[in-house]
C-alpha cells in the first residue's frame, strides 16, 4: 500500500507553532478540494468507501481519530493525533474513520472535485474491482 504518514514542516515559535502544506511539495498531488469533519458524535464512524481517482491527505488538526485502510488484501490502522503530520491515501483504497475524540477536527485535502461517481460505496464491489485491477 502506498499510503503513508507524511511529516509536515513545523515552525516552532514561543508565540505558537505553525505548519503548512503546499501543492506537490509536502503532499504528492495538487490540492483541488478541502473539507473538514467536525462535531462527530462519540462512537460514530465516517468513510466506508473507496475513491476511484481521488487521492487524499488527512490531518487531525485537533483531537484524534483512527483511519483504517484496506487495499483488498490487508488492513492497516493509522492513528492521527497531531497537527504536524498527516496521512496520504492513494486512490483505490477502502477507508474507514473511527474513534473520534471529543472536539476532533479532521482536515482533508482531495485531488479532484467532489463527484459521487468517483465513490465505490459497496465493499463487495470494491473487492471485485480490486481483484480485476479496475480500481
Ligand atoms: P462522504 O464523503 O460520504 O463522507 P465521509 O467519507 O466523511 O463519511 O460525504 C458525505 C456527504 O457529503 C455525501 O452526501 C457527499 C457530501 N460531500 C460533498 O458534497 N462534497 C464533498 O467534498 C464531500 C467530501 C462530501
Amino acid at each position: 500500500m502506498d499510503a503513508r504518514i507524511i511529516q509536515l514542516p513545523k515552525i516552532l515559535d514561543s508565540r505558537g507553532n505553525l505548519s503548512f502544506v503546499e501543492n506537490l511539495n509536502q503532499i504528492p498531488f495538487a490540492i483541488c478540494r478541502t473539507y473538514w469533519l467536525y462535531d462527530v458524535p462519540g462512537g460514530e464512524c465516517r468513510g466506508g468507501h473507496a475513491y476511484r481517482k481521488n487521492e487524499e491527505f488527512v490531518i487531525a488538526l485537533s483531537g484524534s481519530f483512527d483511519v483504517v485502510l484496506d487495499d483488498g488484501r490487508q488492513k492497516q490502522t493509522y492513528s492521527l493525533n497531531r497537527s504536524y503530520y498527516g496521512l496520504y491515501i492513494p486512490a483505490g483504497v477502502w477507508r474507514e474513520m473511527e474513534n473520534f475524540s471529543t472536539n476532533s477536527l479532521a482536515l482533508e485535502f482531495g485531488s479532484v472535485p467532489f463527484d459521487e461517481l468517483d465513490y465505490v460505496r459497496d465493499y463487495e464491489e470494491f473487492v471485485r474491482l480490486k481483484s480485476h485491477g479496475e480500481i
